[in-house]
Protein backbone atom coordinates (compact mmCIF):
# COMPACT_ATOMS: atom_id res chain seq x y z
CA UNK A 1 0.00 0.00 0.00
CA UNK A 2 1.32 3.63 -1.20
CA UNK A 3 1.44 6.79 1.00
CA UNK A 4 -0.80 8.30 -1.26
CA UNK A 5 -3.13 5.48 -0.74
CA UNK A 6 -2.40 4.97 3.57
CA UNK A 7 -2.85 9.28 3.43
CA UNK A 8 -6.29 8.93 2.01
CA UNK A 9 -7.49 6.36 4.60
CA UNK A 10 -6.14 8.78 7.06
CA UNK A 11 -8.19 11.89 5.77
CA UNK A 12 -11.63 9.76 6.27
CA UNK A 13 -10.62 9.05 10.09
CA UNK A 14 -11.17 11.73 12.62
CA UNK A 15 -8.80 11.50 15.37
CA UNK A 16 -10.93 13.05 17.99
CA UNK A 17 -13.29 10.60 17.26
CA UNK A 18 -10.95 7.31 17.54
CA UNK A 19 -9.13 8.76 20.67
CA UNK A 20 -12.78 9.03 21.94
CA UNK A 21 -13.51 5.49 20.72
CA UNK A 22 -11.09 3.76 23.76
CA UNK A 23 -13.56 6.13 26.41
CA UNK A 24 -10.28 8.66 26.89
CA UNK A 25 -12.62 11.89 27.61
CA UNK A 26 -11.19 14.93 25.26
CA UNK A 27 -12.58 18.72 26.32
CA UNK A 28 -12.54 20.86 23.95
CA UNK A 29 -10.52 24.39 24.82
CA UNK A 30 -9.95 26.99 22.15
CA UNK A 31 -8.69 25.28 18.86
CA UNK A 32 -7.95 21.97 20.72
CA UNK A 33 -9.23 18.93 22.37
CA UNK A 34 -7.80 17.46 25.88
CA UNK A 35 -7.53 14.73 27.65
CA UNK A 36 -5.43 12.62 30.59
CA UNK A 37 -2.58 11.33 29.00
CA UNK A 38 -2.76 7.56 28.42
CA UNK A 39 0.78 7.35 28.13
CA UNK A 40 1.84 8.19 31.21
CA UNK A 41 0.66 8.69 35.13
CA UNK A 42 -1.43 11.90 34.11
CA UNK A 43 -2.95 13.89 36.99
CA UNK A 44 -4.01 16.91 35.11
CA UNK A 45 -5.12 16.91 31.09
CA UNK A 46 -1.79 17.15 29.40
CA UNK A 47 -2.65 15.40 25.97
CA UNK A 48 -3.67 17.86 23.61
CA UNK A 49 -5.24 16.98 20.47
CA UNK A 50 -5.78 18.88 17.16
CA UNK A 51 -8.93 18.20 14.89
CA UNK A 52 -7.49 20.53 12.63
CA UNK A 53 -4.33 19.11 12.50
CA UNK A 54 -5.12 15.40 13.27
CA UNK A 55 -2.55 15.35 15.57
CA UNK A 56 -1.92 14.60 19.38
CA UNK A 57 0.60 15.60 21.47
CA UNK A 58 1.28 15.17 25.10
CA UNK A 59 3.32 18.45 26.58
CA UNK A 60 4.59 16.18 29.97
CA UNK A 61 5.75 12.59 28.42
CA UNK A 62 6.48 13.53 25.07
CA UNK A 63 3.84 11.09 23.24
CA UNK A 64 3.41 12.50 19.58
CA UNK A 65 1.91 11.51 16.38
CA UNK A 66 -0.89 11.27 14.24
CA UNK A 67 -3.98 8.69 14.40
CA UNK A 68 -1.85 5.60 13.48
CA UNK A 69 0.45 6.26 15.97
CA UNK A 70 -2.02 7.14 18.51
CA UNK A 71 -3.26 3.53 17.85
CA UNK A 72 -0.06 1.87 17.84
CA UNK A 73 0.96 3.59 21.03
CA UNK A 74 -2.11 2.75 22.96
CA UNK A 75 -2.45 -0.72 21.68
CA UNK A 76 1.21 -1.44 21.67
CA UNK A 77 0.40 -2.61 17.78
CA UNK A 78 2.97 -2.26 14.71
CA UNK A 79 2.36 0.14 11.95
CA UNK A 80 0.75 -2.25 9.92
CA UNK A 81 -1.74 -3.97 12.40
CA UNK A 82 -2.69 -0.43 13.38
CA UNK A 83 -3.68 0.58 9.83
CA UNK A 84 -5.20 -2.27 9.27
CA UNK A 85 -7.32 -2.37 12.22
CA UNK A 86 -8.61 1.49 11.37
CA UNK A 87 -9.41 1.03 7.55
CA UNK A 88 -11.42 -1.31 9.08
CA UNK A 89 -13.38 1.00 11.36
CA UNK A 90 -14.03 3.01 7.43
CA UNK A 91 -15.19 -0.43 5.80
CA UNK A 92 -11.69 -0.98 3.95
CA UNK A 93 -10.35 -4.79 4.28
CA UNK A 94 -6.64 -4.45 4.13
CA UNK A 95 -6.38 -8.64 3.16
CA UNK A 96 -2.64 -8.01 2.35
CA UNK A 97 -1.15 -6.39 5.73
CA UNK A 98 -2.69 -9.62 7.48
CA UNK A 99 -0.27 -12.05 6.05
CA UNK A 100 2.91 -10.83 7.94
CA UNK A 101 1.35 -10.96 11.63
CA UNK A 102 -0.59 -14.08 10.57
CA UNK A 103 2.66 -15.72 10.70
CA UNK A 104 2.86 -14.28 14.25
CA UNK A 105 -0.55 -16.02 14.78
CA UNK A 106 0.31 -19.07 14.21
CA UNK A 107 3.69 -18.81 17.12
CA UNK A 108 1.09 -17.40 19.85
CA UNK A 109 -1.29 -20.24 18.59
CA UNK A 110 1.86 -22.82 19.18
CA UNK A 111 2.30 -21.31 22.49
CA UNK A 112 -1.00 -21.66 23.74
CA UNK A 113 -1.43 -25.21 22.28
CA UNK A 114 2.43 -25.73 24.66
CA UNK A 115 0.95 -23.78 27.65
CA UNK A 116 -2.59 -25.42 27.99
CA UNK A 117 -0.11 -29.07 27.52
CA UNK A 118 2.28 -28.21 30.22
CA UNK A 119 -0.73 -27.28 32.49
CA UNK A 120 -2.53 -30.35 31.79
CA UNK A 121 0.42 -32.60 32.59
CA UNK A 122 0.68 -31.32 36.03
CA UNK A 123 -2.79 -32.25 36.79
CA UNK A 124 -2.19 -36.03 35.47
CA UNK A 125 -0.90 -38.89 37.17
CA UNK A 126 2.69 -37.81 36.23
CA UNK A 127 2.02 -34.50 37.39
CA UNK A 128 2.13 -36.07 41.48
CA UNK A 129 5.44 -35.32 42.57
CA UNK A 130 5.45 -31.68 40.65
CA UNK A 131 2.27 -30.91 42.85
CA UNK A 132 3.54 -32.32 46.04
CA UNK A 133 6.65 -29.35 45.33
CA UNK A 134 3.97 -26.55 44.80
CA UNK A 135 2.14 -27.39 48.10
CA UNK A 136 5.31 -27.54 49.96
CA UNK A 137 6.06 -23.79 48.66
CA UNK A 138 2.79 -22.45 49.87
CA UNK A 139 1.77 -22.59 46.08
CA UNK A 140 -2.36 -23.42 46.13
CA UNK A 141 -4.59 -24.50 43.05
CA UNK A 142 -5.85 -21.21 42.52
CA UNK A 143 -2.62 -19.48 42.25
CA UNK A 144 -1.05 -22.30 39.95
CA UNK A 145 -4.29 -21.50 38.02
CA UNK A 146 -4.00 -18.16 37.72
CA UNK A 147 -0.35 -18.02 36.82
CA UNK A 148 -0.98 -21.04 34.86
CA UNK A 149 1.91 -23.05 36.18
CA UNK A 150 2.31 -26.61 34.09
CA UNK A 151 5.32 -29.32 34.11
CA UNK A 152 7.06 -30.50 31.05
CA UNK A 153 7.26 -34.48 31.33
CA UNK A 154 10.41 -36.50 32.16
CA UNK A 155 10.02 -37.60 28.38
CA UNK A 156 12.44 -36.49 25.47
CA UNK A 157 10.20 -35.71 22.35
CA UNK A 158 6.34 -35.60 23.53
CA UNK A 159 5.58 -32.06 23.25
CA UNK A 160 7.61 -31.81 19.95
CA UNK A 161 5.83 -35.25 18.55
CA UNK A 162 2.55 -33.84 19.72
CA UNK A 163 2.86 -31.05 17.54
CA UNK A 164 4.82 -31.96 14.63
CA UNK A 165 1.64 -34.84 14.20
CA UNK A 166 -0.59 -31.96 14.13
CA UNK A 167 1.03 -30.60 11.16
CA UNK A 168 3.46 -27.86 12.50
CA UNK A 169 7.22 -27.99 11.12
CA UNK A 170 10.37 -28.89 13.17
CA UNK A 171 11.57 -25.18 11.80
CA UNK A 172 9.14 -23.44 13.32
CA UNK A 173 9.07 -25.31 16.65
CA UNK A 174 12.78 -24.68 16.91
CA UNK A 175 12.30 -21.18 16.02
CA UNK A 176 10.31 -20.43 19.20
CA UNK A 177 12.53 -22.63 21.18
CA UNK A 178 9.16 -25.20 22.24
CA UNK A 179 12.05 -27.68 20.56
CA UNK A 180 15.87 -27.64 20.77
CA UNK A 181 17.48 -29.58 17.44
CA UNK A 182 14.22 -31.35 16.93
CA UNK A 183 13.77 -32.15 20.73
CA UNK A 184 11.50 -30.83 22.88
CA UNK A 185 13.53 -27.81 24.71
CA UNK A 186 11.68 -28.71 28.61
CA UNK A 187 11.76 -31.76 29.93
CA UNK A 188 11.24 -32.70 33.60
CA UNK A 189 10.69 -28.57 34.98
CA UNK A 190 8.10 -27.02 36.79
CA UNK A 191 6.24 -24.36 33.84
CA UNK A 192 5.83 -20.93 34.33
CA UNK A 193 4.62 -19.55 31.22
CA UNK A 194 6.27 -15.67 30.54
CA UNK A 195 3.93 -13.65 28.66
CA UNK A 196 3.81 -10.06 26.36
CA UNK A 197 2.70 -6.41 27.53
CA UNK A 198 -0.57 -7.70 26.23
CA UNK A 199 -1.18 -10.93 27.98
CA UNK A 200 0.06 -13.39 25.16
CA UNK A 201 2.12 -15.98 25.91
CA UNK A 202 5.85 -15.59 24.40
CA UNK A 203 8.17 -18.14 26.33
CA UNK A 204 8.52 -20.07 29.45
CA UNK A 205 10.54 -20.50 32.34
CA UNK A 206 11.19 -23.91 33.89
CA UNK A 207 12.54 -25.10 37.26
CA UNK A 208 13.56 -28.35 38.65
CA UNK A 209 11.94 -29.41 41.50
CA UNK A 210 13.02 -33.64 41.59
CA UNK A 211 16.49 -33.65 40.75
CA UNK A 212 20.03 -31.74 40.75
CA UNK A 213 20.36 -29.55 37.89
CA UNK A 214 22.70 -26.48 37.50
CA UNK A 215 20.29 -24.42 35.94
CA UNK A 216 17.75 -23.80 37.87
CA UNK A 217 15.46 -22.18 35.81
CA UNK A 218 15.90 -22.55 32.26
CA UNK A 219 14.55 -19.96 30.27
CA UNK A 220 13.25 -19.79 26.63
CA UNK A 221 16.35 -18.29 24.59
CA UNK A 222 15.70 -15.39 22.53
CA UNK A 223 12.99 -15.90 19.67
CA UNK A 224 10.76 -13.82 17.64
CA UNK A 225 8.40 -14.05 20.13
CA UNK A 226 10.60 -14.09 23.36
CA UNK A 227 12.58 -11.27 23.67
CA UNK A 228 14.26 -10.67 27.25
CA UNK A 229 15.10 -6.73 27.52
CA UNK A 230 11.25 -6.26 26.10
CA UNK A 231 9.31 -7.73 28.40
CA UNK A 232 8.73 -7.95 32.53
CA UNK A 233 7.03 -10.73 34.45
CA UNK A 234 3.38 -10.11 35.26
CA UNK A 235 3.42 -6.72 33.35
CA UNK A 236 -0.24 -7.47 31.93
CA UNK A 237 -1.45 -8.76 35.17
CA UNK A 238 -0.16 -5.68 36.62
CA UNK A 239 -1.16 -2.38 34.45
CA UNK A 240 -4.61 -2.17 36.18
CA UNK A 241 -3.04 -2.86 40.15
CA UNK A 242 -0.41 -0.39 39.39
CA UNK A 243 -2.22 2.73 37.97
CA UNK A 244 -4.65 2.03 40.64
CA UNK A 245 -1.98 2.39 43.63
CA UNK A 246 0.25 5.23 41.58
CA UNK A 247 3.09 2.77 42.38
CA UNK A 248 4.63 -0.18 40.97
CA UNK A 249 6.89 -2.43 42.38
CA UNK A 250 9.85 -4.11 40.79
CA UNK A 251 11.68 -7.71 41.75
CA UNK A 252 14.32 -9.87 40.65
CA UNK A 253 12.21 -12.44 40.47
CA UNK A 254 8.96 -13.98 39.48
CA UNK A 255 8.30 -16.43 42.70
CA UNK A 256 8.73 -13.50 44.48
CA UNK A 257 6.28 -11.71 41.96
CA UNK A 258 3.53 -14.61 42.50
CA UNK A 259 3.89 -14.65 46.22
CA UNK A 260 2.68 -11.23 46.47
CA UNK A 261 0.01 -11.43 44.28
CA UNK A 262 -1.26 -14.44 46.46
CA UNK A 263 -1.16 -12.44 49.79
CA UNK A 264 -3.21 -9.38 47.24
CA UNK A 265 0.11 -6.87 46.56
CA UNK A 266 -0.54 -7.17 42.48
CA UNK A 267 1.48 -4.19 41.25
CA UNK A 268 4.42 -5.96 41.07
CA UNK A 269 7.02 -7.31 38.31
CA UNK A 270 9.77 -8.37 38.19
CA UNK A 271 12.96 -8.64 35.68
CA UNK A 272 13.79 -11.93 35.81
CA UNK A 273 16.89 -12.02 36.90
CA UNK A 274 18.98 -10.06 34.73
CA UNK A 275 19.73 -6.51 34.94
CA UNK A 276 17.09 -4.18 34.22
CA UNK A 277 17.22 -3.28 30.72
CA UNK A 278 16.27 0.10 28.98
CA UNK A 279 13.37 -0.99 27.39
CA UNK A 280 11.91 -2.30 30.43
CA UNK A 281 12.42 0.66 32.25
CA UNK A 282 10.84 2.72 29.80
CA UNK A 283 7.64 0.49 30.11
CA UNK A 284 7.44 0.36 33.52
CA UNK A 285 7.58 4.66 33.40
CA UNK A 286 4.13 4.82 31.44
CA UNK A 287 2.65 2.93 34.18
CA UNK A 288 3.82 5.11 36.91
CA UNK A 289 6.21 7.81 38.27
CA UNK A 290 6.63 6.11 41.73
CA UNK A 291 8.98 3.07 41.76
CA UNK A 292 9.42 0.95 44.86
CA UNK A 293 12.60 -1.61 44.37
CA UNK A 294 12.36 -4.73 46.05
CA UNK A 295 15.59 -6.75 45.24
CA UNK A 296 16.64 -9.78 47.38
CA UNK A 297 17.87 -9.06 50.61
CA UNK A 298 21.57 -10.49 49.56
CA UNK A 299 24.80 -8.54 48.18
CA UNK A 300 23.84 -9.63 44.65
CA UNK A 301 20.37 -7.46 45.51
CA UNK A 302 21.71 -4.67 46.85
CA UNK A 303 23.94 -4.65 43.79
CA UNK A 304 21.30 -4.83 41.29
CA UNK A 305 19.15 -1.61 43.22
CA UNK A 306 21.28 0.55 42.85
CA UNK A 307 22.16 -0.28 39.57
CA UNK A 308 18.22 -0.06 38.83
CA UNK A 309 17.73 2.68 40.96
CA UNK A 310 20.42 4.83 38.97
CA UNK A 311 18.67 4.15 35.98
CA UNK A 312 15.12 5.10 37.36
CA UNK A 313 16.48 8.14 38.68
CA UNK A 314 18.13 9.45 35.73
CA UNK A 315 14.50 8.95 34.27
CA UNK A 316 13.38 11.37 36.75
CA UNK A 317 11.26 9.07 38.33
CA UNK A 318 10.13 8.91 42.03
CA UNK A 319 12.50 5.94 43.21
CA UNK A 320 11.93 3.96 46.92
CA UNK A 321 13.89 1.56 48.38
CA UNK A 322 12.43 -1.69 50.37
CA UNK A 323 14.82 -3.23 51.77
CA UNK A 324 14.26 -6.48 53.50
CA UNK A 325 16.26 -8.14 56.64
CA UNK A 326 18.19 -11.01 57.07
CA UNK A 327 19.14 -11.92 53.21
CA UNK A 328 15.51 -12.71 52.29
CA UNK A 329 13.85 -12.63 48.93
CA UNK A 330 10.33 -11.37 48.97
CA UNK A 331 9.29 -14.55 48.82
CA UNK A 332 10.40 -16.00 51.68
CA UNK A 333 10.14 -12.61 53.57
CA UNK A 334 6.22 -12.95 53.29
CA UNK A 335 6.51 -16.41 54.43
CA UNK A 336 8.32 -16.14 57.27
CA UNK A 337 6.54 -12.55 58.67
CA UNK A 338 3.62 -12.56 56.55
CA UNK A 339 1.94 -10.12 54.54
CA UNK A 340 1.12 -7.35 57.34
CA UNK A 341 5.08 -7.12 57.71
CA UNK A 342 5.48 -6.91 54.40
CA UNK A 343 2.80 -4.12 53.62
CA UNK A 344 4.62 -2.26 56.85
CA UNK A 345 8.02 -2.62 54.77
CA UNK A 346 6.37 -1.12 52.34
CA UNK A 347 5.55 1.40 53.63
CA UNK A 348 8.37 2.40 55.59
CA UNK A 349 10.52 2.73 51.74
CA UNK A 350 13.36 4.72 51.75
CA UNK A 351 14.09 7.14 49.30
CA UNK A 352 16.93 6.04 46.61
CA UNK A 353 19.59 8.61 47.62
CA UNK A 354 18.83 7.75 51.36
CA UNK A 355 19.58 4.31 50.44
CA UNK A 356 22.63 5.34 48.48
CA UNK A 357 23.97 7.24 52.17
CA UNK A 358 22.90 3.77 53.60
CA UNK A 359 25.06 2.18 51.73
CA UNK A 360 28.24 4.14 51.98
CA UNK A 361 27.76 4.37 55.92
CA UNK A 362 28.41 0.56 55.80
CA UNK A 363 31.19 0.77 53.79
CA UNK A 364 33.53 3.56 56.08
CA UNK A 365 34.87 3.13 59.26
CA UNK A 366 34.36 6.17 61.30
CA UNK A 367 37.12 5.70 63.76
CA UNK A 368 39.37 6.78 60.92
CA UNK A 369 39.64 10.14 59.84
CA UNK A 370 40.40 9.88 55.71
CA UNK A 371 37.47 7.20 55.91
CA UNK A 372 35.23 9.42 57.91
CA UNK A 373 36.22 12.67 55.59
CA UNK A 374 35.12 10.27 52.64
CA UNK A 375 32.33 9.19 53.42
CA UNK A 376 31.08 12.66 54.30
CA UNK A 377 32.14 13.90 50.64
CA UNK A 378 30.52 10.90 49.14
CA UNK A 379 27.21 11.65 50.99
CA UNK A 380 27.82 15.73 50.20
CA UNK A 381 27.36 14.71 46.58
CA UNK A 382 24.36 12.66 47.04
CA UNK A 383 22.47 15.36 49.03
CA UNK A 384 23.93 17.56 46.35
CA UNK A 385 21.71 15.63 43.62
CA UNK A 386 18.60 15.59 45.87
CA UNK A 387 15.82 18.25 44.19
CA UNK A 388 13.80 19.32 47.31
CA UNK A 389 16.02 21.93 49.17
CA UNK A 390 14.02 20.99 52.52
CA UNK A 391 14.90 17.26 51.88
CA UNK A 392 18.73 18.63 51.01
CA UNK A 393 18.60 20.19 54.83
CA UNK A 394 17.05 17.26 56.75
CA UNK A 395 19.93 15.37 54.93
CA UNK A 396 22.33 17.75 56.02
CA UNK A 397 21.65 18.04 59.38
CA UNK A 398 21.34 13.88 59.65
CA UNK A 399 24.99 13.70 58.20
CA UNK A 400 26.06 16.35 61.03
CA UNK A 401 24.65 14.56 63.36
CA UNK A 402 26.25 11.41 62.39
CA UNK A 403 29.74 12.08 61.67
CA UNK A 404 29.44 14.82 64.29
CA UNK A 405 30.66 17.78 61.91
CA UNK A 406 29.52 20.87 62.42
CA UNK A 407 26.50 21.88 60.59
CA UNK A 408 27.75 24.92 59.15
CA UNK A 409 31.04 23.69 57.87
CA UNK A 410 28.64 20.66 55.57
CA UNK A 411 26.90 23.49 54.43
CA UNK A 412 29.68 25.15 53.22
CA UNK A 413 31.28 22.72 51.90
CA UNK A 414 27.60 22.06 50.12
CA UNK A 415 27.65 25.69 48.50
CA UNK A 416 31.20 24.81 47.25
CA UNK A 417 29.87 21.83 45.16
CA UNK A 418 27.26 23.74 43.74
CA UNK A 419 29.82 26.86 42.71
CA UNK A 420 31.63 24.45 41.38
CA UNK A 421 29.18 22.63 39.11
CA UNK A 422 28.16 26.65 37.95
CA UNK A 423 31.79 27.28 37.17
CA UNK A 424 31.99 23.73 35.14
CA UNK A 425 29.60 24.69 33.00
CA UNK A 426 30.81 27.95 32.49
CA UNK A 427 34.59 26.76 31.24
CA UNK A 428 32.66 24.00 28.64
CA UNK A 429 31.45 27.07 27.01
CA UNK A 430 34.36 29.18 26.43
CA UNK A 431 34.35 29.29 22.68
CA UNK A 432 30.59 29.06 22.26
CA UNK A 433 28.48 30.14 24.74
CA UNK A 434 26.16 27.95 25.84
CA UNK A 435 22.60 29.37 25.60
CA UNK A 436 24.02 30.53 22.50
CA UNK A 437 24.41 26.47 21.06
CA UNK A 438 21.26 26.31 22.40
CA UNK A 439 19.69 28.88 20.56
CA UNK A 440 21.52 27.20 17.34
CA UNK A 441 19.89 23.79 18.18
CA UNK A 442 16.37 25.49 18.30
CA UNK A 443 17.06 27.54 15.25
CA UNK A 444 18.04 23.66 13.56
CA UNK A 445 14.61 22.35 14.53
CA UNK A 446 12.30 24.71 13.98
CA UNK A 447 13.50 24.09 10.42
CA UNK A 448 11.46 20.93 11.37
CA UNK A 449 8.10 22.64 12.29
CA UNK A 450 8.10 25.55 9.89
CA UNK A 451 8.62 22.93 6.61
CA UNK A 452 6.17 20.44 7.68
CA UNK A 453 3.58 23.31 8.41
CA UNK A 454 4.89 25.72 5.60
CA UNK A 455 5.94 24.24 2.53
CA UNK A 456 7.73 27.38 0.79
CA UNK A 457 10.04 27.19 3.92
CA UNK A 458 11.79 23.14 2.36
CA UNK A 459 12.14 25.29 -0.99
CA UNK A 460 14.06 27.55 1.38
CA UNK A 461 15.99 25.43 3.08
CA UNK A 462 17.07 23.32 0.05
CA UNK A 463 17.93 26.51 -1.51
CA UNK A 464 20.16 27.97 0.50
CA UNK A 465 21.93 24.93 0.63
CA UNK A 466 23.39 24.77 3.89
CA UNK A 467 24.57 22.35 6.26
CA UNK A 468 22.79 21.04 9.50
CA UNK A 469 25.67 19.69 11.59
CA UNK A 470 22.93 17.78 13.79
CA UNK A 471 22.99 14.56 12.53
CA UNK A 472 19.05 13.85 13.57
CA UNK A 473 17.84 17.10 12.41
CA UNK A 474 19.58 16.72 9.13
CA UNK A 475 18.08 12.79 8.29
CA UNK A 476 14.60 14.44 9.34
CA UNK A 477 14.73 17.45 7.15
CA UNK A 478 16.24 15.11 3.81
CA UNK A 479 12.98 12.75 4.59
CA UNK A 480 11.07 16.04 4.65
CA UNK A 481 12.42 17.26 1.20
CA UNK A 482 12.14 14.05 0.09
CA UNK A 483 8.57 13.52 0.91
CA UNK A 484 7.40 17.32 -0.23
CA UNK A 485 9.40 16.30 -3.47
CA UNK A 486 7.63 13.05 -4.09
CA UNK A 487 4.30 14.13 -3.54
CA UNK A 488 4.02 17.35 -4.09
CA UNK A 489 2.50 18.43 -0.12
CA UNK A 490 3.16 17.95 3.56
CA UNK A 491 1.90 17.79 6.49
CA UNK A 492 2.54 17.04 9.88
CA UNK A 493 0.45 13.94 10.14
CA UNK A 494 0.94 11.95 6.99
CA UNK A 495 4.34 12.97 7.44
CA UNK A 496 4.04 10.76 11.09
CA UNK A 497 2.66 8.04 9.12
CA UNK A 498 5.50 8.16 6.32
CA UNK A 499 7.66 7.49 8.82
CA UNK A 500 6.16 5.27 10.98
CA UNK A 501 5.65 3.14 7.75
CA UNK A 502 9.37 3.30 7.05
CA UNK A 503 9.70 2.23 10.78
CA UNK A 504 12.53 5.21 11.36
CA UNK A 505 11.67 5.54 14.92
CA UNK A 506 14.82 7.04 15.67
CA UNK A 507 13.51 10.15 13.64
CA UNK A 508 10.04 9.22 15.30
CA UNK A 509 11.75 10.09 18.50
CA UNK A 510 13.64 13.60 17.05
CA UNK A 511 10.89 14.44 15.65
CA UNK A 512 8.51 13.84 18.57
CA UNK A 513 11.15 16.30 20.38
CA UNK A 514 11.20 18.84 18.33
CA UNK A 515 7.39 19.23 18.07
CA UNK A 516 7.54 19.29 21.56
CA UNK A 517 7.98 22.99 21.24
CA UNK A 518 5.83 26.36 20.73
CA UNK A 519 6.67 28.04 17.24
CA UNK A 520 5.12 31.19 16.70
CA UNK A 521 3.38 31.61 13.60
CA UNK A 522 4.90 32.74 10.63
CA UNK A 523 4.66 36.02 9.90
CA UNK A 524 7.36 36.61 6.50
CA UNK A 525 10.66 34.94 5.30
CA UNK A 526 13.01 36.91 7.27
CA UNK A 527 12.51 34.69 10.40
CA UNK A 528 13.65 31.74 8.66
CA UNK A 529 16.09 33.12 6.35
CA UNK A 530 18.05 34.49 10.01
CA UNK A 531 17.61 31.13 11.41
CA UNK A 532 19.60 29.77 7.96
CA UNK A 533 21.56 32.39 8.68
CA UNK A 534 22.85 31.79 11.85
CA UNK A 535 22.65 28.18 11.62
CA UNK A 536 25.36 29.23 8.65
CA UNK A 537 27.58 31.14 10.78
CA UNK A 538 27.45 28.40 13.42
CA UNK A 539 28.81 26.30 10.99
CA UNK A 540 31.76 28.74 10.23
CA UNK A 541 32.06 29.07 14.05
CA UNK A 542 32.68 25.41 14.38
CA UNK A 543 35.41 25.58 11.88
CA UNK A 544 37.03 28.09 12.65
CA UNK A 545 37.07 26.29 16.17
CA UNK A 546 38.12 23.41 14.58
CA UNK A 547 41.57 25.87 12.49
CA UNK A 548 42.48 27.43 15.47
CA UNK A 549 43.09 24.07 17.44
CA UNK A 550 45.03 22.80 14.82
CA UNK A 551 47.24 25.84 14.85
CA UNK A 552 48.43 25.23 18.23
CA UNK A 553 49.05 22.41 17.31
CA UNK A 554 50.97 22.91 14.16
CA UNK A 555 54.95 22.91 14.60
CA UNK A 556 55.49 24.19 10.66
CA UNK A 557 55.64 27.74 10.59
CA UNK A 558 54.05 28.34 6.92
CA UNK A 559 51.37 25.69 7.77
CA UNK A 560 50.44 28.20 10.54
CA UNK A 561 50.23 30.99 8.62
CA UNK A 562 48.63 29.44 6.03
CA UNK A 563 45.97 28.26 8.67
CA UNK A 564 45.81 31.86 10.02
CA UNK A 565 44.22 33.25 6.32
CA UNK A 566 42.23 30.25 6.52
CA UNK A 567 40.12 30.71 9.45
CA UNK A 568 40.94 35.00 8.66
CA UNK A 569 38.41 34.17 5.26
CA UNK A 570 36.12 32.46 7.25
CA UNK A 571 35.71 35.41 9.92
CA UNK A 572 35.14 37.77 7.22
CA UNK A 573 32.19 35.41 5.69
CA UNK A 574 31.14 35.28 9.12
CA UNK A 575 30.44 39.07 9.00
CA UNK A 576 32.80 40.30 11.61
CA UNK A 577 35.69 42.76 10.37
CA UNK A 578 38.99 42.94 12.17
P1 LIG B 1 16.51 -16.52 42.34
O1 LIG B 1 17.65 -17.46 42.44
O2 LIG B 1 16.39 -15.44 43.37
O3 LIG B 1 15.20 -17.38 42.25
O4 LIG B 1 16.58 -15.87 40.92
P2 LIG B 1 13.84 -17.32 43.05
O5 LIG B 1 12.93 -16.37 42.35
O6 LIG B 1 14.07 -17.09 44.49
O7 LIG B 1 13.29 -18.77 42.80
P3 LIG B 1 13.16 -19.98 43.80
O8 LIG B 1 12.47 -19.43 45.00
O9 LIG B 1 14.53 -20.48 44.10
O10 LIG B 1 12.35 -20.96 43.04
C1 LIG B 1 15.79 -14.77 40.54
C2 LIG B 1 15.37 -14.89 39.11
O11 LIG B 1 16.48 -15.13 38.30
C3 LIG B 1 16.17 -15.96 37.22
C4 LIG B 1 14.71 -16.35 37.38
O12 LIG B 1 13.90 -15.53 36.55
C5 LIG B 1 14.43 -16.06 38.84
O13 LIG B 1 13.09 -15.72 39.07
N1 LIG B 1 17.00 -17.20 37.22
C6 LIG B 1 17.50 -17.70 38.38
C7 LIG B 1 17.24 -17.83 36.04
O14 LIG B 1 16.82 -17.37 34.97
N2 LIG B 1 17.99 -18.98 36.04
C8 LIG B 1 18.48 -19.52 37.18
O15 LIG B 1 19.14 -20.58 37.13
C9 LIG B 1 18.24 -18.85 38.38
MN1 LIG C 1 13.21 -17.85 46.25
Amino acid sequence: MNQDEINEIRNKLNIVDVISSYGIPLTKKGRNYFALCPFHDDHSPSLSVSEEKQIYKCFVCGESGNVFNFVMNYEKISFKEALAKLATTIGINLGITEKKDNKYDKYYELMDIANKFYQNNLLSGEGKDARKYLENRKLDKNTIQEFEIGLSLNKMNILTNLLVNQGYSMEELNLIDLSNENRDSFINRIIFPLHNKDGKVIGFSGRIYNRDDLNKYQNTKETPLFKKRENLFNYHRAKAAIRNDKKVIVMEGFMAVIRAYTVGIKNCVATMGTALSHEQADFIKKLSNNIYLCYDGDAAGRKATLSSGEVFSKMNLNVFVISLSDNLDPDDYILKYGEENFRKKIDDAITFNEYKIKVLKQKYNFDNIDDKTNYINQVLLEINNEKDIIKQEIMLKTLANDTNVWYNTLEKKLLGLKDKEINKEKSESVVIKKDKKNGFLKAMESLIYYSLNYPKVITMIDNSNVYIPNTDIRLLLNEIIAYYNRYGEINEADFYTYLSNLEKNDLMKELNKVLQNDYPVMENDDQINENLLAIKKYNIALEIRKLEKEIKEEVDFERQIKLMEEIRTLKTKEGKSW
